[in-house]
């Protein structure tokens, strides 16, 4: 359901379902003086695909970083509201912030496996968290993840190559792999396909379609038919504020706010 403020013009979101994986309010960043994101408020749901949309330098990859902390490592960045996930503030001073990051994983626009095996590359986080008790065990979760990723079958005769070796898409199926083996609740992914070919593309927003029966997922995407096809739900960013957030297909046959339409009709951005 969506709420209009009048007096704003924002969206909030006060979608009905069951408890959110994120629950996010009022979120505000800043890079030093400059205000990149005001008042954001968006629920991201279990078991759907949440797509954000909207013109270059709006504030969609800013609002994801801010999921897991990753604005933490950029120098003058701040944030502000409330970010709570499955009921906790991930801004709390408690929050184990490399746990989060295992909690909510992330993709990047570029794949980029370490330089390391592909075994070791989906090894890598379940050792450092500890996941795995003994070495079948670990064994077990790198095929898992690698099979839920789609890549088993390209890459089980060669686990010890390194993972550079991949081609793009390939190596952007390890990322998810990588990101998957730590058994996170969300995943983010930021422009995953923008460096693919429609093939590469094609597979990879089937996997996405796929890994919602396990996870949370949210998508940076540039691409229209890209968020009308994998996600479930849609928030358009426009000048660091969230303007609409709804049914994928609400936004995209039915928009309620003016800015929407201009964009989704290709009139800017
Ligand atoms: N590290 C940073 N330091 C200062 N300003 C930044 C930084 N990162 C982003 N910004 C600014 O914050 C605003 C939002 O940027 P952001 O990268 O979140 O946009 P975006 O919607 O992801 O754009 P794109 O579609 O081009 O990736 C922009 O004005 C950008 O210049
Ligand atoms: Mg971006």
């Amino acid at each position: 359901m969506i709420a209009m403020q009048a007096t704003t013009g924002r969206a909030t979101d006060a979608a009905a379902s069951p408890v959110p994986a994120f629950m996010t309010r009022d979120v505000c960043v800043f890079y030093g003086q400059k205000q990149a994101l005001t008042n954001v408020s968006l629920d991201i749901h279990r078991n759907q695909v949440t797509s954000l949309i909207g013109p270059s330098g709006c504030g969609k990859s800013t609002y994801l970083r801010c999921l897991n902390r990753m604005n933490d490592i950029i120098d003058g960045c701040r944030v502000t509201g409330s970010i709570l996930l499955d009921g906790q503030d991930i801004y709390s001073g408690s929050m184990d912030v490399v746990h989060l990051r295992a909690r909510v994983g992330m993709v990047f626009q570029k794949p980029n496996p370490f330089p390391k095996s592909i075994f070791e590359n989906v090894a890598y986080g379940p050792r450092i968290h500890g996941i795995a008790k003994d070495k079948t065990e670990l064994e077990a979760i790198v095929h898992n993840s690698l099979e839920k990723a789609g890549l088993l079958a390209e890459v089980k005769d060669r686990m010890d190559q390194p993972g550079t070796g991949l081609s793009g898409g390939q190596q952007q199926r390890l990322c998810i792999a990588r990101a998957i083996a730590v058994q996170p609740e969300v995943i983010l992914m930021d422009e995953p396909c923008s460096a693919l070919d429609p093939i590469a593309t094609a597979r990879i927003e089937e996997l996405i379609d796929e890994l919602r029966e396990h996870f949370a997922i949210v998508i940076v995407t540039h691409s229209m038919q890209q968020a009308a096809r994998v996600s479930q739900r849609t928030g358009f960013f426009h000048l660091g504020i969230l303007v609409e957030t709804g049914d994928t297909e609400q936004i995209f046959t039915n928009p309620r706010d003016k800015r929407t339409q201009d964009y989704i009709t290709g009139r800017f951005g």
